[in-house]
């Protein structure tokens, strides 16, 4: 048996579109796509594909399913044969799977109706007259009713028992709920309660859309700022994007894609017309979730994600180890670019004060990666000996050899040597650029 998760992969990794255009001709219908159904005989096209939904569907004939039940009707072929030609297709390897991987795919299944259940009581309580102070606070920070909606906003209140004894009458086992991460055991009083207690809820959700954890902001009083679920079963810090699913549609959508810091800056863009935006989970941007970024769309579409940091030092200094965590990771038609707005301001600050228009010239602005790059290993350098040229060459060339796709590394190493030369006079030898061969 192959993993759900694996599937999931899968169809997130590869539209609908790309496997049927590539059987039929598909014209273009709104969100959708429409082509003479090539399952039963007819003249004008009821077959639509919809690569929101993933699926296919025809109102002629009622033949209906995703793009692995395409390929094994349309192609003739095998379950197993029709998820292996996808695995190629997208670049993913087959998994192996064990009894032990079975068991845990009936657990998580357990946990996501955990997670779902606390969320819509969140979103509830934000509704009832004890979320009355947060709902001020976030009409405050200008969120329309619809957005919060859309979010999923949510409010836990300060007890922290109200949730446990919900839970418990909806039949949750405390085990459950603590393996989830929405209880939690206190370390001095061994009392259980929410984990979040007092704070905004932002609902998190993963590559389907189905929310597997939250973040949750401070309104007043002591503590951190926001904190986050603990990695569970279903939720991996490292791995999720915040707004990851509306980012997909809006980037097929032909929106520029957009990496902001916060989740609040993330629902202020997205409120402004930027819905391609997802921020990390209160983390640095990690190599998966830049590998995920660059499977938000079939490989032979570039993608060029915008990383938005603050302007001041610690953003630079923060898109400079993206920069460096993107080396291993770049591609032939996937790369970065960094936007950075004023210091002192955020995208969620800017969009605020002055809408779309204040943000949309800072993502114009946007710098490529390699720029980003240069300048980093460039600037601020003394360059009046040869042991200093030699000290400029050998960082660049230390850059380059982190990248991990021969032929991205062969046009960086030809690019850079290139800028090497027009700054040191002579052309410098790159070890970079020459193919690695395997001993
Ligand atoms: P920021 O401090 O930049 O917050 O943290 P922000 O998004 O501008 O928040 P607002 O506007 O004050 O509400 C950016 C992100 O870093 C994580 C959160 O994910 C936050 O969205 N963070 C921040 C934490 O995890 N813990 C903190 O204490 C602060
Ligand atoms: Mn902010």
């Amino acid at each position: 048996m192959i993993p759900e998760s694996f599937l999931s992969r899968l169809r997130e990794a590869v539209p609908v579109s790309d496997v049927v255009g590539r059987a039929l001709r598909l014209q273009k219908a709104g969100r959708e796509f429409k082509a003479p159904c090539p399952f039963h005989h007819e003249k004008t096209p009821s077959f639509y594909v919809n690569d929101d939904k993933g699926m296919y569907h025809c109102f002629g004939c009622g033949a209906h399913g995703d793009v692995i039940a395409f390929l094994m009707r349309h192609g003739n072929v095998s379950f197993v044969d029709a998820v292996q030609h996808l695995a190629v297709h997208a670049g993913l390897d087959m998994p192996t799977v064990t009894p032990a991987e079975r068991k845990a795919q009936a657990r998580r299944r357990d946990l996501h109706s955990v997670v779902e259940l606390v969320a819509r009581w969140f979103e509830e309580q934000l509704r009832a007259e004890d979320g009355k102070a947060a709902r001020t606070y976030l009409a405050d920070r200008g969120l329309s009713e619809e957005t919060v909606a859309r979010f999923r906003l949510g409010w836990a209140p300060p007890g922290g028992q109200a949730l446990r004894r919900h839970l418990a009458a909806r039949g949750v086992s405390e085990a459950d709920a603590l393996e989830a991460g929405v209880l939690v055991r206190s370390d001095d009083t061994g009392e259980v309660r929410s984990f979040f207690r007092r704070r905004v809820i932002f609902p998190i959700g993963d590559s389907q859309g189905r929310v597997v954890g939250f973040g949750g902001r401070l309104v007043d009083g002591d503590g951190p700022k926001y904190i986050n679920t603990a990695d569970t079963p279903l939720f991996a810090k490292g791995e999720l994007l915040y707004g990851w699913t509306r980012m997909r549609r809006a980037l097929r959508d032909g929106q520029t894609p957009i990496v902001a810091e916060g989740y609040m800056d993330v629902i202020a863009l997205a409120q402004a017309g930027f819905e391609a935006t997802v921020a990390p989970l209160g983390t640095a941007l990690t190599e998966a979730q830049l590998r995920r970024l660059f499977r938000a769309l079939p490989p032979d579409q570039p993608l060029e994600p915008v990383i938005v940091f603050d302007g001041d030092d610690a953003g630079r200094r923060a898109a400079l180890r993206v920069v460096e965590r993107a080396l291993p990771v770049l591609a032939p038609g996937r790369s970065l670019r960094f936007a950075s707005p004023p210091a002192g301001d955020d995208p969620d600050s800017l969009v605020r004060t002055g809408g779309a228009a204040a943000f949309a010239p800072i993502l114009a602005a946007a710098r490529p990666l390699a720029e980003v790059l240069w300048d980093a290993e460039t600037a601020e350098r003394r360059l009046s000996t040869p042991e200093d040229k030699a000290a400029v060459v050998k960082a660049v060339d230390a850059r380059i050899a982190a990248i991990a796709d021969d032929a991205v590394r062969a046009a960086y190493a030809a690019d850079f040597a290139g800028r090497l030369e027009a700054l040191l006079g002579h052309r410098p030898a790159l070890a970079s650029g020459e193919r690695r061969s395997v001993e």
